[in-house]
């Protein structure tokens, strides 16, 4: 069994877009991701609104296909393989979402729901689909009767346990988790992380983890990806990036989380606003018109990613103070 999991190599998804009278545009919501993800191992996705988390989490997950760019499953690239040999490795990854109760079936009872997964992809008898599912719920803290109630009389954090149990069902490596806690009353969700952290004690499992809240990054990721329009800013280590981010757009983001350790030793200048305005019109670094470190060079070029020190920066002038 690899110790590698799940590898993306320069994916980028480019969304065509076209209103009534206008000229089609292209919306381009990745933009050459790349990360490598192992077993037992959690990569956070960090970055403000719109900056592409949620369609990198399609992707990983085979809902929607990359413009560009390769995943590979356990080192086999799936874009190789047959239509149903995709499907089976897509299988292995696993999704939950912002809103457990959005995500699940509002006119099925939870054991039809978790059972559903186990009828369209194994051979399981019907007492063994029942019985996969009581150790399921049981697995997420939940009791067996609970197999036969509906959606709406659970709470919110109990919807989540359910669709992290659907998650679990097949057996995946990897549960792709997009903004697993933002919905969820704040003393609920220190239960539902405690509870993806024991699952992945107990069954090796990775998480792409994507969150706004930088301080449960931090807790729980061993990498952390930051993106900024659809592109990679800095990727690494969770203590390189915490403790030694070179990207000033990283470093903005540390510094607007108030509880965060080291926001006092960050220091931005003002930004030029006729600088501003050159940068919204050229077509250099995307961070330009934001970045208090940007130079002539940055309006005029786009920035390549290169390797410092075990991660990866996509700037020209890395800091290294
Ligand atoms: N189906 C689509 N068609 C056209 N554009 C899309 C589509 N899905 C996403 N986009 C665009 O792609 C970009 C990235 O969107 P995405 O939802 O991935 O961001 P996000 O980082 O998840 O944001 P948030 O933190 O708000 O959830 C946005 O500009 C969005 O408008
Ligand atoms: S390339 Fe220039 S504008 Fe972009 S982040 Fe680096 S310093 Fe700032
Ligand atoms: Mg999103």
């Amino acid at each position: 069994m690899t110790d590698l999991v799940l590898s993306v190599e320069n994916i980028s998804k480019t969304y065509k877009y076209s209103s009534l009278g206008f000229r089609q545009q292209n919306i381009f919501a990745l933009d050459n991701i790349s990360f490598k993800l192992r077993r037992g191992q959690t990569l956070a996705i960090v970055g403000e609104s719109g900056s592409g988390k949620s369609t990198l989490a399609r992707l990983l997950v085979g809902c929607d296909n990359p413009t560009t760019g390769k995943i590979f499953i356990e080192e086999q690239d799936v874009f190789e393989l047959s239509k149903s040999d995709q499907k089976k490795q897509f299988k292995k990854i696993r999704m939950v979402f912002q809103n457990p109760y959005s995500s699940l079936n509002p006119h099925a009872r939870i054991g039809t729901t978790l059972e559903e997964p186990l009828k369209i992809n194994t051979n399981l008898s019907s007492h063994d689909r029942k019985l996969a599912v009581k150790h399921a719920l049981k697995r997420v803290g939940l009791r067996e009767e609970h197999a036969s109630r509906f959606p709406h009389m659970f709470s919110g954090g109990q919807q989540q346990r359910i669709a992290i149990a659907r998650a679990l069902i097949l057996n995946p490596d990897v549960i792709v988790a997009d903004e697993p806690l933002s919905a969820l009353d704040v003393s609920v969700q220190a239960q539902i992380l405690n509870l993806l952290m024991d699952l992945q004690e107990e069954l090796k499992i990775s998480y792409v983890f994507i969150s706004h809240d930088l301080g449960v990054v931090e807790h729980i990721s061993d990498q952390v990806l930051v993106m900024y329009r659809g592109k990679l800013m800095e990727y690494g280590e969770v203590d390189q990036i915490f403790d030694h981010s070179k990207h000033p757009y990283t470093r903005k983001l540390l510094s607007s989380t108030p509880s965060y350790r080291h926001t006092v030793n960050y220091k931005f200048k003002k930004i030029d606003p006729e600088f501003k305005k050159l940068a919204n019109l050229k077509s250099g670094c995307v961070f330009a018109s934001r970045c208090s470190y940007a130079e002539e060079k940055c309006i005029d070029e786009v920035p390549k990613t290169r390797f410092l020190k075990g991660h990866r920066v996509t700037c020209h002038w890395p800091r290294e103070d």
